[in-house]
């Protein structure tokens, strides 16, 4: 995974543009880069962390509503990535960088109001998941309030890749790399929050992508 999303970092933004080697209509990422970016624009407060921030694509959204924003990803190249996106948004001042594995890099306790996480749950397997959410309920506060936006799985997915398993991903100098994806129908997601004690305050199911604001029950 590390050394995936570090050659992937330069490259990474493209999905977002409906470019690179993904499988679904162009189209259908532009689309869904436009509902999911109106769902951050209202979400956020406080000081916010952006877990697994990659490049920081979701900031330009969310950026307003916050006082105080951590970015933090385990690879160093994203968030070189991130940091220009930063600084092309005058953010600097606004912001703090984390290098390190959110399942096991220090954080205080009840510190943030609010959290987003793209696309790092479909990485993670049922165990991570259980340890991501027990670190996520301890560093947020006792009413911080969750977004999470990752892939959607639906007819249209299902006739290129298996609902989950090891997928093969190929970058666009030919490199392959190896990684664990899941994907999620909005079931799956009311039963993520059920498990862990949150509930869903708004939901957007796209095509390509899946977004939900959790709040704590
Ligand atoms: C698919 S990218 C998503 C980037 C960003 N969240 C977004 O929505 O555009 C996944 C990111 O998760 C990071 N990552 C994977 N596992 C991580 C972990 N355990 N701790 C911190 N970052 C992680 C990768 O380095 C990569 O930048």
């Amino acid at each position: 995974m590390i050394s995936y999303y570090n050659e992937r970092a330069e490259e990474y933004d493209d999905l977002y543009i409906g470019k690179g080697h993904f499988t679904l209509d162009p189209g259908i990422y532009l689309k869904d880069v436009t509902k999911v970016s109106e769902m951050a624009s209202e979400f956020g407060n406080g000081h916010l962390i952006d877990i697994a921030c990659g490049s920081g694509f979701w900031m330009f959204s969310y950026a307003r509503n916050c006082s105080r924003i951590t970015l933090l990803d385990q690879s160093e190249k994203m968030l070189k990535e991130c940091k220009k996106r930063v600084e092309k948004l005058g953010l600097i001042n606004l912001v703090n960088f984390i290098q390190g594995d959110f399942l096991e890099v220090m954080l205080e306790d009840s510190t943030f109001d609010s959290a987003l996480v793209g696309f790092l749950l479909s990485h993670l397997t049922i165990e991570q998941e259980k340890f991501f959410f027990l670190k996520l309920k301890k560093i947020l506060k006792s009413n911080g309030n969750l977004m999470v936006i990752d892939s959607a799985w639906n007819d249209e997915r299902q006739k290129y890749t298996k609902k989950e398993g090891i997928q093969e991903r190929v970058l666009n100098d030919g490199r392959r790399f190896k990684i664990y994806k899941r994907y999620f129908e909005k079931s799956d997601l009311e039963g993520m929050a059920h498990r862990y004690n949150f509930k869903i305050k708004s939901c957007y199911v796209g095509t390509a992508f899946i977004a939900v604001i959790l709040e704590r029950v």
